[in-house]
């Protein structure tokens, strides 16, 4: 088939790529034309694991085309995607500025039945004001199907979630698109969900806002462990192990950051308070993420008698491992909290780039440590797993190692001299 995605950001570089593999003809279209001439070049603006490869892999079998031009791709397109960017706008709810410029740019171009099908998060009702624009700017109604069809693939592991789905949604009543999404999706073994438009796109704001009260939960629990004496990671995987909870999302630590769970939570609070509702969980999930930078700030101070004066190496800039992505890192809150109380901050993340006033940046994790008076792991790499702990603590100076993840092993940490801190874990 041939499929049109417009936008090159995460979602959009992931489902071209996915699709081309596929053995679909994929036209992605980004307006920059740099960054079209890097994707052409194999260069991606982005760390995604394996998705630099799969693009150089689908480029040179000719299965996927970059281009600048829209109008290339409707014309040889059944099916556009829209994978423009949603960012959030100065009151919670998303600019919809891209979707809007793309629906001005698409009217001349639709002269021939097209499905339009969303990927990226959008408004309640979105979808169907799309369509209504399009119809008022002149297109044929008989031209035009919206669909929408919710992405839930996770940075750092976007193209196994998306070729390995828990489900499909289709929010359409047009039987038309749900058969050529089915023929689309065909290498996919999932359940297919078929639901309204609006029905859709509020499944994508749900399903982000209770994995986002699921982390929230467990660091509320994490701090009433914490007082009590009792390891949270028991707990967590104690109730996970209850079908009706679930043991994923349960890990507590520095709470959700990145380019999804807070711009979506405040757009879905937005939403309800629109029709005069109260979202009192939304608000008290965002609250308790708001409040964990505070908290693991409040741990290190405890942790030394001469706190701000302190150096402090901390480990990890990016949201969450295996991305380089910085946007909403609880990891750089807490770097500019602790910045800003007058701490001496140095930074190691292993693929994430940072540049702070007042902050080093170092490219070796051993280098980030030598001298310092504690040591606080802010992003759980994989590699902080297998750190050689006897030579950081002959490197460091002081023993404080505060575990904003919980997941070092604090009995190893101890073994080695080192004073761990964590939340709901003694
Ligand atoms: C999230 C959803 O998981 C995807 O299903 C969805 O498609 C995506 O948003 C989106 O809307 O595009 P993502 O933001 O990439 O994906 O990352 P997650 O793995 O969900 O992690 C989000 C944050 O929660 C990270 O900061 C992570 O460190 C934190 N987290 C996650 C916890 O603090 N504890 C956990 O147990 C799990």
């Amino acid at each position: 088939m041939n499929v049109g995605v417009i936008g090159a950001g995460y979602v959009g570089l992931t489902i071209s790529a996915v699709f081309a593999k596929w053995g679909h003809d994929v036209y992605c279209v980004e307006k920059e034309y740099e960054k079209v001439k890097d994707l052409k070049a194999g260069r991606i603006p982005i760390y995604e694991p394996g998705l630099e490869e799969l693009i150089k892999e689908t480029q040179e079998k000719k299965k996927l085309i970059f281009t600048t031009d829209l109008a290339e791709a409707v014309k040889a397109c059944h099916l556009l995607f829209i994978a423009v960017g949603t960012p959030e706008g100065p009151n919670g709810e998303p600019n919809l500025g891209f979707i809007e410029q793309l629906i001005n740019e698409l009217v001349p171009l639709i002269t021939q039945p097209k499905i339009i099908v969303t990927k990226s998060t959008v408004p309640i009702g979105t979808n169907e004001s799309i369509k209504n624009k399009l119809i008022h700017a002149g297109v044929q109604s008989q031209f035009i199907t919206v669909v929408s069809n919710p992405e839930f693939l996770r940075e750092g592991t976007a193209i196994h979630d998306m070729c390995h789905p828990d489900k499909i949604i289709i929010g359409t009543d047009q039987a038309e698109a749900v058969k050529q999404l089915k023929e689309l999706y065909k290498e996919i073994n999932a359940p297919y969900l078929i639901t309204s438009v609006a029905g859709a796109e509020m499944i994508k704001y749900a399903a982000n806002s209770f994995l986002a009260m699921k982390i929230s939960f467990i660091n509320e629990i994490a701090r009433i462990c914490d007082a009590y004496h009792v390891d949270v990671t028991e707990v967590a995987k104690g109730i996970g192990m209850d079908p009706r909870i679930g043991s994923s999302f349960l890990q507590a630590g520095l709470g959700y950051g990145g380019s999804c769970f807070p711009k979506d939570l405040k757009a879905l609070e937005y939403a309800a308070k629109q029709k005069q509702i109260d979202p009192h969980l939304l608000q008290a999930t965002q609250l308790i993420n708001d409040e964990q930078v505070s908290l693991y700030g409040q741990k290190l101070k405890e942790s030394f008698p001469n706190f701000p004066d302190i150096s402090i190496a901390v480990w990890g800039a990016a949201f969450k491992p295996n991305t380089d992505d910085i946007r909403n890192s609880q990891a750089v809150k807490l770097i500019n909290l602790l910045t800003r109380k007058g701490c001496r901050i140095h930074v190691y993340d292993p693929v994430a780039s940072l540049s702070l006033q007042d902050v080093t940046v170092h490219s070796s994790m051993y280098e980030s440590i030598k001298g310092r008076d504690g040591l606080v792991i802010t992003t759980e790499w994989e590699m902080f797993h297998t750190v050689d702990w006897t030579l950081i603590s002959h490197w460091m100076k002081g023993k404080v190692v505060l575990d904003c993840r919980n997941f070092i092993d604090p009995l190893l940490l101890r073994e080695h001299g080192f004073e761990y801190v964590g939340v709901g874990r003694p």
